[in-house]
Order: C-alpha cells, then sequence, then structure tokens
C-alpha cells in the first residue's frame, strides 16, 4: 500500500479561536496562565486528555497539578459505572472554594458523563460555577469554547453527538516519554445490553492507516519505546475506510516501522478477534505476547442477554488457538459480576472459566446500572450485599492463579522496558505483561534490558542479565 503522509491539518477554525486565546490572555494576565486536566477513566480518556492538553498549550497555558492555583481547570470525566459519575460530582464540588479564591477561574466538564443529556442538565441547575459543559463529539471545539468564556459571561453547553469522520491534526501533548497512547478508532457499535459507551462515544469510526503510521513513526523518532493502541474494540478497525484494511493489516503495519519499540493494543472484542489477528500479532516480533480479551461473564445465558455475540466454548477456543499459535503469550480479561438476573448459578460458570484461561490479571467489576442502557431496565433481584460475596470468591481464585501464573516466569529471562526507578530498583514489564523489579539505574528508565527472574516475594524479582 501506498501513502502520502501529509497529516490532515486541525482545524483552522479553531486554531484561529486558539490564537486569540492566546492574545487575550497576553493581554489580560501578567503571569503565564495556568491550567489542570484532571482525568478519569480508561485510556481512552487518558488519551483525549494528552490532546486537549495540545490545545491548551496551542492557546498559550502552561499546566499545574495544583488546582488551587490554575485558571483553568477541566475535567474528563467517565460514565461507565456509578462509582466514577460518584468521584466525579465529588472532584467538581471541592474546587469551588477556589473559584471564589481566584479571580477568572473557568472550570469545565468534558468527556463521557458530559455527553449524557441528564448530566449535563445537572450541572447546568446545581453546579451554577460550572463554566462549560461539553460532550466527547465536540473535544475538538475546545479553543472556540474558551474564546467565548472569555469574551462573553454566558455558560456554555454542547452534548451533540459528532459522528463526522476523526478530527486530525489535534496537538497532542504527552505525558510519559518512552511509553504513548495512540489512538486507531473511536466509538463502539456493540450495544453490549449494560455499557454506556455507545452512546456516549458514538459511532464506530477509524484514524486512516497513514495518519496512524505517521503519528507512530513520529513517536519512535523522537525515542518512544512502548506504542499502545486504543479502541474501544480495536478489532473492527477499519470499518467504514476506503482503504482495504483491518486491524490485523494495521498491526502489521506498524510492526513495519523501523526502530526498536514494542507495541500493545487494547481492547479487543472476542467477537471480532480473528485468526488473521491472531496470526498477524505471531508473525510481527514488535507486538507482544499479551492479549486483553474480555469475556464478562462464563455463562452463556448471561452472555446472549449482555449481547455479548459469543458462548463461553467459543471464547475458550480462541484462547486455545492463540495460546497453539503463541505459547507464551498470556491473558487478561473484564469481568462483571451481578449482571441483571445473574444467578448464584451463573456466576459458578464465571469462575469455571477462570479456571480453565488462568488469567495473568483480572479487572472485575460489580454490575452497576446505567441510564438508557437495556440492562438498567431488567429486573436485578440479587442483593449488592449477596454480589459482593460472590466478587470476593471470584478474586480469592484469580488471586490464586495469578501467584501461580506469576511464579511460572521464575528462571526466564525476558526483555523488559524499564519503567520506573525508586532507590536503586527498576521496575518494568516483560512481553507478557509480568511486572519484575531488579537492581539498576535511574538512567536505565525508557530503555530495555534483559532481565534474569530469580523470585517471587510480593512479586518477581530478578537481575539484569547483560
Ligand atoms: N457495570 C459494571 N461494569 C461495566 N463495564 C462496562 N459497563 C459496566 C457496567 N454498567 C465494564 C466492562 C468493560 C469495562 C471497561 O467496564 O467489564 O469491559
Ligand atoms: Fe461497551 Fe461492549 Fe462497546 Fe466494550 S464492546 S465499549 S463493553 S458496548
Amino acid at each position: 500500500m501506498q501513502y502520502d503522509f501529509s497529516s490532515n491539518e486541525y482545524s483552522p477554525e479553531q486554531k484561529a479561536y486558539a490564537a486569540r486565546v492566546y492574545n487575550i490572555l497576553r493581554e489580560t494576565k501578567s503571569e503565564t496562565p495556568l491550567a489542570a486536566v484532571v482525568t478519569f477513566g480508561c485510556q481512552q480518556n487518558v488519551s483525549d486528555s494528552q490532546r486537549i492538553r495540545g490545545m491548551l498549550s496551542l492557546m498559550g497555558y502552561e499546566f499545574t497539578e495544583d488546582l488551587s492555583k490554575a485558571d483553568f481547570i477541566i475535567f474528563n470525566t467517565c460514565a461507565v459505572r456509578e462509582h466514577a459519575e460518584d468521584r466525579v460530582f465529588g472532584n467538581v464540588g471541592a474546587v469551588k472554594k477556589y473559584k471564589r479564591q481566584r479571580k477568572g477561574m473557568i472550570i469545565a466538564v468534558c468527556g463521557c458523563m458530559a455527553q449524557q443529556e441528564h448530566v449535563s442538565r445537572r450541572f447546568k441547575e446545581s453546579y451554577p460555577y460550572v463554566d462549560m459543559v461539553f460532550g466527547t463529539g465536540v473535544t475538538h471545539r475546545l479553543p472556540e469554547f474558551v474564546y467565548k468564556k472569555l469574551t462573553g459571561t454566558k455558560r456554555i453547553f454542547e452534548n451533540e453527538l459528532n459522528n463526522d469522520p476523526v478530527i486530525e491534526g489535534i496537538p497532542v501533548n504527552r505525558d510519559d516519554v518512552f511509553k504513548g497512547f495512540v489512538p486507531v478508532m473511536y466509538g463502539c457499535d456493540n450495544f453490549c445490553t449494560y455499557c454506556i459507551v455507545p452512546y456516549v462515544r458514538g459511532r464506530e469510526r477509524s484514524r486512516k492507516p497513514q495518519e496512524i503510521i505517521k503519528e507512530v513513526t513520529d513517536m519512535v523518532n523522537s525515542g518512544y519505546k512502548e506504542i499502545m493502541l486504543l479502541g474501544q474494540n480495536v478489532n473492527s478497525y477499519g470499518k467504514g475506510l476506503d482503504e482495504d484494511i483491518n486491524f490485523a493489516k494495521l498491526l502489521r503495519m506498524v510492526n513495519d516501522i523501523p526502530g526498536d519499540f514494542r507495541i500493545r493494543f487494547m481492547t479487543s472484542h472476542p467477537k471480532d478477534c480473528t485468526e488473521e489477528l491472531l496470526l498477524a500479532m505471531r508473525d510481527s516480533k514488535k507486538v507482544e505476547r499479551h492479549l486483553h480479551l474480555p469475556v464478562q461473564a462464563g455463562s452463556d445465558r448471561i452472555l446472549k442477554i449482555m449481547n455479548r455475540r459469543y458462548t463461553a466454548e467459543k471464547y475458550l477456543s480462541l484462547i486455545e488457538k492463540a495460546r497453539s499459535l503463541m505459547p507464551d503469550i498470556t491473558f487478561t480479561s473484564d469481568i462483571i459480576v451481578g449482571f441483571p438476573g445473574e444467578t448464584y448459578e451463573d456466576f459458578k460458570q464465571t469462575i469455571e472459566l477462570v479456571k480453565k484461561v488462568r488469567y495473568s490479571s483480572l479487572f472485575t467489576f460489580i454490575y452497576s446500572p446505567r441510564k438508557g442502557t437495556p440492562a438498567a431496565e431488567m429486573p436485578d433481584p440479587v442483593t449488592r450485599e449477596e454480589k459482593g460475596r460472590w466478587f470476593s470468591e471470584l478474586l480469592a481464585v484469580q488471586d490464586k492463579i495469578q501467584k501461580e501464573k506469576e511464579e511460572e516466569n521464575i528462571g526466564k529471562t525476558v526483555r523488559v522496558l524499564c519503567e520506573e526507578y525508586d532507590d536503586g530498583i527498576l521496575s518494568g514489564k516483560a512481553s507478557n505483561m509480568a511486572q519484575i523489579s531488579f537492581a539498576g539505574e535511574k538512567d536505565f528508565i525508557g530503555s530495555f534490558k534483559n532481565v534474569k527472574i530469580t523470585s517471587y516475594d510480593h512479586g518477581l524479582k530478578g537481575e539484569i542479565t547483560e
């Protein structure tokens, strides 16, 4: 495939707004204006926040983590469970006092929660000091919103869900210098019955492959060692694009980018995880040996009501297929406990499945009803306490498996990306996501080292072999 690698430019209109904001801030403030970006939720949100920071940089803001010192505070929110939403309301409530102390402070709420009509209304009615609330569909219009707020007094509420092609060219201000997220697609068309994402992030839209290749190439050239390709369902990447492309082909293309770096990706939906993708993983030496493959439940009855479109047996055969192609691969998963109508017998099948797969780690959640989703209307007779007991039972099973899985790594020599350093000890992950700590120097951060795994003591320990 031949591509020209010229990236689409970010909206000239928004760039003009950003320039006007820049001038206003320079004229009206003697000090550099400061912004704080507070992010809740998944990697997609972290990635969106990096673009929000990029737009804020364009407007002339620098960044602070001290909210009391910020001139602009933006909360990028998550709506996936009630707990996440409660935390946002609490955090937004807590900045009211800063606004009283700091003249001209602007407070914004964006992201998945803000996309929901009832949440936007709640901010409008009960949080009068919040200046702007806008959803995921219009994030790229941030410069325009800030300009309008600085030049008028009206509060801004926008939650039109935008299903237009992906806006490219938004500057990205990443926090890490050696590990970075690269979104490949946005939105989700799957409509799992418990999930709010399709309603707050809209239809699936893929970035053009040349945009992704350009972004990864630039990152690798500037020293990035780990690229995480992101999407709510990366396996349906490419739908709707003119190019003859799918995620398997994209992986091979990213793998062909010259340089010493590793590739990870998430999230994969089991129903779209094809043999073609597994073969692309196997053949691509930079793609790491780990697959995050959320199963959600082990009972076919529950999987059907969840609208997951696979059975436990089909899921297990996928795991088997992946293991036959890549014997050293590890799996992680998401599991929901206490979906409406789930019985203990259903739940036991989740436990059985977890024992069969032997995940290296699990993200487990108690079901949380989301307004507007089909599951929120389903009878849900099991009490929270009962669900809590099931949840603990699952954790105990997983803890044992996890420890055994970790110990299987002892004796192996693995390539680790050094990520953190504390008092002579480095830590980082192997290809299969095993986390290992070992003695080393601070300068090694951001580089690969071969590490022999020697023992397990509250985590894997090892030593550098070079
Ligand atoms: N309640 C609990 N967990 C949920 N998830 C998504 N929606 C809900 C919900 N309503 C979980 C799923 C998904 C992960 C990102 O969050 O397991 O894979
Ligand atoms: Fe939600 Fe299902 Fe889409 Fe994942 S695949 S974002 S769980 S609707």
